[in-house]
């Protein structure tokens, strides 16, 4: 497994710390997510979340993209990708893990998709000119992954006047209730302070999942937005239906019945 001290010099000296700890836990984690990548770029319809709700119920995806230009910012497996570019979207799907984008770039070619950009490198700066995009996306990339202060005022700085950024992710109420050193399944009490929620740092805590993430309490979000030129169209907590089977073991239906485990927002960049 790599680790940050075999990094070249020049990667990790001109990254912030959480993204060269993100690359090497992401790199790690690859084979993981092979199989769920393979299941979701066989899908036409999209499902979302750890419920895999269908777009249909939770629609992050609007059926017609044709002639948008559409970025997704920690594309993973490039799923997501896949589903813009077969609604007729022109697409740039960047990740920070070369291990994610072999995948990606393995499935587009065996689902005969050769004209989406896989690029490497870091959401919280992209290598795009200004208002060079309609639509923007994250299903637990940067949503996750990046600092909301970093890659919030990216993703707007990237929209053309009036395009719109939607992302999934984990809800600040799971974050509060995910146990401190690192384990699973969430709790039913609150693990950590809720205000001043921002960087979580799962390295070396003892059960060392590794990674850094990030989240903020609801009303840093709306901050966030309203400093940045961002209208908040919508903010959605997906709930499973009763007797849901979730697709990891981190969040039981029986508790996410209970607390929301996700957060969707949509967000507009203002005219
Ligand atoms: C759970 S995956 C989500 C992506 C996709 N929906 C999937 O499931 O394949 C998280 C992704 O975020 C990426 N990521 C983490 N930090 C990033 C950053 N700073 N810039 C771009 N991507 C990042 C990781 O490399 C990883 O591929």
């Amino acid at each position: 497994m790599t680790n940050r001290r075999d990094l070249p010099l020049e990667r990790s000296a001109d990254l912030p710390d959480h993204v060269v700890e993100n690359r090497r836990h992401w790199d790690a984690a690859a084979p993981q997510w092979v199989a769920n990548g393979e299941r979701n770029w066989a899908r036409d319809e999209p499902e979302w979340g750890i419920w895999g709700i269908p777009n249909s119920e939770l629609p992050l995806l609007p059926d017609d993209l044709s002639g948008l230009r559409a970025i997704e910012l920690g594309c993973g497996t490039g799923y997501v990708s896949a589903w813009m570019r077969r609604r007729g979207a022109s697409v740039y799907a960047i990740d920070n893990s070369e291990q994610q984008l072999a995948t990606a770039r393995r499935l587009a070619r065996l689902h005969g998709l050769d004209d989406i950009d896989w690029v490497h490198g870091n959401a919280e700066t992209v290598d795009q000119p200004d208002a060079s995009f309609d639509f923007a996306i994250s299903e637990y990339g940067a949503a996750t992954w990046c600092d909301p202060y970093r890659w919030i005022p990216e993703a707007h700085r990237l929209l053309r006047p009036g395009g719109r950024l939607v992302f999934l992710g984990m809800h600040p109420v799971a974050l509060l209730c995910s146990p401190a050193d690192g384990s699973g399944p969430l709790a039913t009490s609150l693990e950590r302070p809720y205000f001043g929620l921002h960087r979580v740092d799962w390295t070396g805590v003892e059960q060392d999942p590794g990674g850094i993430e990030f989240n903020l309490p609801i009303a840093g979000w709306f901050a966030l937005f309203r400093r940045v030129g961002f209208v908040v169209e919508d903010f959605l907590e997906p709930r499973p239906p009763a007797g849901a089977e979730a697709v990891s073991s981190h969040a039981t239906a029986l508790w996410a019945r209970a607390w929301p485990a996700e957060q969707v927002w949509k967000v507009r960049k203002a005219d």
